[in-house]
Order: structure tokens, then sequence, then C-alpha cells
């Protein structure tokens, strides 16, 4: 395929912070782990941790099984469920999500599957150390080893998003830093169930901005829908690998471009949503340049600025947001300009290789490393 042009680089990738290396192993500085109150889930970029190509596995969906009543997770005078707007997101409060069994977990999935979002408040998860929400998120899929962010020293599979006290203004260059996206939807099979939490968050600020694809693509005339039927995007993860590289960061995997549905259908819930997002999307692949540009602004446009079909979570202390990446873009807001330092994981279960029609559901297919002009392999 040829080389994809774009010209300006997103700003949805992880930074590097580190000022130690020790045996190819970077971590940040002392004196920032000692302020830490969650030293363990600091960010680490170890250059000698390699990853071959993901292959293809057959994705079932945990949500599938779930007892739509949901008695396990949301037991009847134990949890409290309410609204975040009538469009977007509910908040759960009373239950830990710590504590549920393998049907109270289905029962998650399915919960997410049918909200979109969901923000659980009050929860322990992160205090149970990394390797337990590493144990636990592996139950909805298999983990995504983030081919260029910082993970904690003992779970390479947490993907860690850190703001440093001391971080430069980051408004400069720009005058806002919202960057709307699907999390990694370049790989072959991006994830679906998606877990975050931030441990350390300024007092006030550093929310995060949820919209609906699947409602987006409801609110389309049934003409315009059925222009979209049969289109596919591109994703690439080759501006973020090379952004890395320019930071002094790491490249654990080669990166990939994917071409997957503009319109894909959930396993479980059967809904169809658009899948493209400004982060990771260059090109609709059947449409000459200009013409992609044209149709991919409209629906960038429509998803990220509808805010009839958004929701917005903020981060109090153990709030654990769920949201489920085949059908809810999101965005960071980084706003605050104390010197609050920002620390915060995602546990991130892969899904199902996007399909439009579920009978595909399922069929093999290859991802293969970016082989092109835009990148050169590390050694
Ligand atoms: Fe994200």
């Amino acid at each position: 395929m040829a080389p994809v042009r774009y010209t300006r680089a997103p700003n949805v990738y992880s930074r590097v912070q580190y000022e130690n290396e020790e045996d190819g192993l970077l971590t940040v500085a002392k004196e920032l782990t000692a302020q830490s109150t969650y030293p363990e889930y600091l960010p680490t970029w170890n250059k000698k941790e390699k990853y071959e190509p993901l292959k293809f596995y057959e994705h079932h969906d945990v949500g599938l099984k779930a007892d739509p009543s949901f008695p396990n997770l949301l037991p009847k005078g134990t949890a409290t469920t309410k609204n975040i707007t009538p469009k977007l997101g509910v908040e759960v409060k009373g239950i830990q999500i710590s504590e549920l069994n393998d049907s109270g977990k289905d029962e998650l999935a399915l919960l997410v599957a049918q909200k979109g979002l969901v923000v659980f408040r009050d929860q322990d998860i992160a205090s149970k150390g990394p390797e337990f929400s590493v144990e636990f998120g592996r139950y909805f899929g298999p983990l995504h080893i983030h081919p260029t962010s910082g993970a904690p020293r003992t779970a390479a599979e947490l993907h860690v998003v850190y703001r440093r006290p001391d971080a430069k203004n980051l408004f400069e260059n720009r005058t806002n830093l919202i960057q709307w996206h699907s999390d990694v939807s370049y790989e072959l099979q991006p994830p679906g169930t998606t877990f975050f939490t931030v441990v350390e968050g300024p007092e006030s600020g550093g929310d995060t901005l949820f919209a609906d694809a699947a409602e987006a693509y409801n609110r389309l005339s049934p003409a315009f829908q059925k222009r979209l039927e049969g289109l596919h995007a591109l994703h690439s993860g080759v501006e973020q690998a090379n952004f890395s590289k320019r930071g002094g960061g790491v490249v654990k995997r080669e990166p990939v471009q994917n071409i997957h549905p503009l319109i894909r259908t959930h396993p479980v819930t059967g809904q169809k949503s658009i899948y493209v997002n400004s982060g990771f999307t260059r090109k609709i692949v059947e449409l000459k340049e200009e013409e992609s540009e044209y149709l991919l602004n409209f629906l960038y446009d429509h998803i990220n600025n509808s805010h009839d079909l958004q929701a917005r979570a903020n981060w109090l202390p153990g709030t654990v947001a769920v949201w489920d990446n085949r059908r809810v873009n999101h965005s960071a807001v980084l706003d605050w300009d104390t010197s609050a330092t920002r620390l915060a994981y995602r546990i991130t279960p892969t899904a199902e290789r996007p399909v439009y029609d579920l009978k595909d559901l399922n069929t093999p297919d290859v991802s293969k490393p970016y082989v092109g002009a835009d990148y050169t392999p590390s050694d």
C-alpha cells in the first residue's frame, strides 16, 4: 500500500518523560517517585522489550453469556445507578468491581456494551496493585500491550498516562488540546471493554469526554447511512511510533496500519456505529484523497461536536470508567494549570476484528508491520 500522507501529528500519544536510564530501563526522576502516592503505577519504558506483530484470534465476547437482569453486577438494594446524560453513560455506586465473580464480569461487559460508558465510583481496584488489574482485565480478552507507552515496572499490559508536576505549558503552541480518538484503532483487533482509572489527579480538571458513535450513526438519514455502507478506513499507528522515536522513547512492536469497515456492528448488541476517529484514521480507501478528507471531516465534526450524544466523566478518587472502544470515542481534557500530577492507567482487553456484517465475525486475517517511506524500522 502506498504511504499515506498526513499533515499534523495528533497529541493523543503519551509523552516519554524519563530521567533515569539503567540497563535500557527508562524511569521517571527519583524525586517524582518519592512524591508519588502510587509509585508502583509510575511509567517505565524498557528499551529491550520487543514484541512480534499481533496475530489474529477468535474473540467471543463474554457479554454474550451475561444475564440481562444483572443480578451479580447490580444486586437490588446494594447497587445504585444514575444516567450521566440521557444519551450516554451510567454512573454506578455501591459495588466493587474487584469482587465480581465471573458472572458479574459477564454482566459488566454486557452493561458496558449496552450503555457505551459506565462510571463506577469508590472502587478499590488500584489499591490491589498493578498485577491484580492485569488478571482482572484478562477475563474480558487478551490484553493489549501498547507499542510505545510507559507501563508499571511489574505490569507491561497496563497503559500509563502520566503528567508530571512540572509539565511545561501545553498551550504554548495550541489553542486547545482536545483530541478525539478510539484507543489504538490501528490494531487488527482493537480494544472492546476498556477500563481507566486516575490514581493521582488535580482537584478539578483532567476530565474525559465521551461521544457515542452508535447514536451518531442513528442520527444520519437512511440515504446517508446507505452511502457509508461498504466503505473502509485506513487506521495507522505509524505516526505514534515516529512520535515516540523522536522523543527518545521506545517502539516495542513495529507499527501497523489496518483497514476496518467504516461502519462496524457490535457482536453483543447488534448495534451499528461509525468507526472512525481523528486520532488514528487516515483515509477512506475507496475514495480519492479530497473526497475522503471531505467525508472524514464531516464524520469527525458530527461525532466530536454533537454534544447531545456525549457525556463527560470526572475523576473522583476511586473512579473507574469503563467504556466500549468499539462504539465510543473519547478525549482527555488537559485543562488544569496547577502543578498537580495526573497519574492514570488503562486496562485494555482487545476484541474482535471489526466487521460490518456479523456473519463475517472471527474470519482470520493478518496484521503485518508497516513497510513504507514514513517509517524506519527499529534495530
Ligand atoms: Fe485514549
